[in-house]
C-alpha cells in the first residue's frame, strides 16, 4: 500500500517532548476495576519503546469508557435511561469517573516496560502541566483520562491547544479512536507537527493490502459490540469481500 502519510519514522523526537495518543480502552472487571485484556496497551508498547530509544519524553494519553464529564451532563444522561432527577447524586457521579480512572493503566504499563510510569491526576490541569515541564528524555508520562475534560470529545480548541502546549511533536497512534474527530486525535495535529506511530502503520499496512489487492476468495470476519460504528465498514466491505461472517454482540 502506498503510505502518504509523516510517520513517526520521518520524525525527530530526541530531547523533546511528544504528545502520544494511545488507545488505552481497555475491557475491566465491573466489580474490582481489573484489567481483564492489556492487549491494547501491549499493542502500544512498541511506538512508546522507540520514542524512549529515540531520547523522547514521552507523555501519553488516551480515554477509557464513556464517563461524562460534568455533573449536568451526567444527570441528563441518567433521566434518559429512565432514572429520577432527584435521585442523581454528585456522589454517584464522582463514582463513576473514579471507575474510569487510567491509574491501573500506568501500573499495567510501568509492569511492561519494567520502568516507572509518571501518572498525572489530570488531564491538563496543574499536575499534568507540572509533570509534563519536568519530565526528561527517555521518562513516561501518562495523564489521566481525556474524556474527563468536557473539552475532549467537543473537539474544543482551547483543550486541544493547552494539550499541544504540554509538547513539541504529536504522534498519533491510537488506532481504535482514530476515527473520531476529538481535541486529542485531531485537534492538536492543528498546533504540533504530527506523524502517526507505528500501530497505526501496521494496522493500515494490513488492511490496506486486504483491502486494495486481497487474495481471493476474501473473507471479513467481524465482530464486536459497536454496530452502529460498523455499518459503514459493512457497507464498504459489501463491494470488496466474497463473504462477510458477523459474530459477537453484532449478530444480535
Ligand atoms: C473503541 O474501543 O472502539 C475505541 O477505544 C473507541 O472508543 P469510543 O467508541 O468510546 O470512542
Amino acid at each position: 500500500m502506498n503510505y502518504n502519510k509523516k510517520t513517526v519514522y520521518d520524525a525527530d523526537v530526541k530531547g523533546k517532548k511528544v504528545l502520544l495518543r494511545c488507545d488505552f480502552n481497555v475491557p475491566q472487571d465491573k466489580k474490582t476495576g481489573e484489567i481483564t485484556s492489556d492487549k491494547r496497551i501491549v499493542a502500544a508498547l512498541p511506538t512508546i519503546k522507540y520514542l524512549l530509544e529515540q531520547g523522547a519524553a514521552v507523555i501519553a494519553c488516551s480515554h477509557l469508557g464513556k464517563p461524562v464529564a460534568t455533573f449536568e451532563g451526567y444527570v441528563k444522561k441518567q433521566v434518559e435511561k429512565g432514572k429520577n432527577e432527584a435521585d442523581i447524586t454528585r456522589e454517584e457521579w464522582e463514582k463513576s469517573l473514579k471507575k474510569l480512572t487510567l491509574a491501573p493503566v500506568a501500573k499495567r504499563l510501568s509492569e511492561l516496560l519494567g520502568m516507572d510510569v509518571i501518572f498525572a491526576a489530570d488531564t491538563i490541569g496543574p499536575d499534568a502541566q507540572a509533570k509534563a515541564a519536568a519530565l526528561q528524555p527517555g521518562q513516561l508520562l501518562l495523564l489521566e483520562n481525556l474524556r474527563f475534560a468536557k473539552g475532549e470529545t467537543k473537539n474544543d480548541p482551547a483543550f486541544a491547544k493547552a494539550l499541544a502546549d504540554m509538547a513539541e511533536v504529536f504522534v498519533s497512534d491510537a488506532f481504535g479512536t482514530v476515527h473520531r474527530a476529538h481535541a486529542s486525535t485531531a485537534g492538536v495535529a492543528a498546533y504540533l507537527p504530527a506523524y502517526s506511530g507505528l500501530l497505526v502503520n501496521k494496522e493500515l499496512a494490513v488492511m490496506g493490502k486486504a483491502l486494495d489487492d486481497p487474495k481471493r476468495p476474501f473473507v471479513a470476519v467481524l465482530g464486536g459490540a459497536k454496530v452502529s460504528d460498523k455499518i459503514n465498514v459493512i457497507n464498504n466491505l459489501l463491494e470488496k469481500a466474497d463473504t462477510i461472517i458477523i459474530g459477537g454482540g453484532m449478530a444480535y
